[in-house]
């Protein structure tokens, strides 16, 4: 069971304060506001029935539904069970196991893979699955980590670069029209002295989870350093400012936390 100190539980029923405090937490996660920021500009351009694969709790729900005639979540039934979004109100609209998408050939005219192609054994099989599903004319949005710490274990395989990404959608037939990368050294930096603060001094994953973060982790029974949190949480806030900046006045293209690429059926 999460384990939520009970201030932290009474800070929550406080109207608004969910909300102002996920903000908080949502500045100081690079990766989130990258993610979140690359899907929100690419959004506008996608449109009728669309495949969340591997959707967890929907994250991205409120980004993509005004675009979208119809937003379908799927998910892998016993890896989405391990998880603490499972305990969530929001979820899949379907389970599968992983095997063959249970979807005609052609059905799709967009498919969501956010953060997904690290967590299956099988990931060549995933994109043949998803080229299948795909209309000819169909996106695939497609984000998978580069730099980023052992999560979801032990269900965490694979780490990406775009030639990997490009590789494995070509042998799917597919090919990669666009690339966002995210970050940089100092976001990748960043993020993982900020991972270390909050969940390996402070230990807020239990917090982080109250508010609708760390939904792919099992959820945490680890008790709060409540003490740790005035001295941890503004150093966090601190590094992720720092983080952005240096990201665009030292800017190094040789790291990222993800990529994200737009893909295409190439023939
Ligand atoms: C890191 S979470 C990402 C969830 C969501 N896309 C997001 O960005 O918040 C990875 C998800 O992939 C799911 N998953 C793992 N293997 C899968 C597969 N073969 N097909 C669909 N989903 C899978 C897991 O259950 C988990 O919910």
């Amino acid at each position: 069971m999460r384990q939520v100190p009970q201030l932290i539980d009474a800070l929550l029923a406080v109207p608004g304060a969910k909300k102002t405090l996920r903000r908080a937490a949502d500045f100081i996660d690079i990766q989130w506001t990258l993610i979140d920021q690359g899907l929100k500009a690419v959004a506008p351009r996608v449109g009728g029935k669309l495949l969340d694969v591997g959707c967890g709790n929907k994250p991205y729900l409120h980004i993509f539904a005004p675009h979208v005639s119809e937003y379908i979540g799927i998910e892998h039934e016993a890896a989405y069970a391990a998880t603490d979004a499972a305990s969530r109100e929001t979820g899949p609209d379907l389970l599968y196991d992983g095997r063959r998408l249970p979807f005609p050939d052609a059905h799709f005219d967009t498919l969501l893979n956010i953060q997904v192609l690290e967590h299956t054994p099988d990931p060549q099989a995933l994109l043949d699955e998803m080229a299948r599903v795909l209309k000819r004319d169909g996106l695939l949005v497609l984000c998978a980590p580069f730099c980023f710490r052992l999560h979801e274990e032990p269900h965490d395989y694979f780490r990406y670069t775009p030639h990997g990404l490009a590789v494995m959608c070509e042998r799917a037939g597919l090919e990669i029209v666009e690339l966002q990368a995210h970050g940089g050294l100092w976001s990748v930096l960043g993020h993982k002295l900020n991972s270390y603060l909050g969940m390996k001094v402070a230990r807020l994953d239990a917090v982080g989870q109250a508010l609708g973060k760390l939904g792919h982790e099992a959820q945490s029974g680890r008790r709060a350093r409540l003490w740790a949190a005035p001295v941890v949480l503004p150093a966090m806030g601190v590094v992720s400012a720092g983080a952005r900046v240096l990201d665009r006045l030292l800017p190094d293209e040789t790291e990222a936390l993800s990529f994200l690429a737009l893909v295409r059926h190439s023939r």
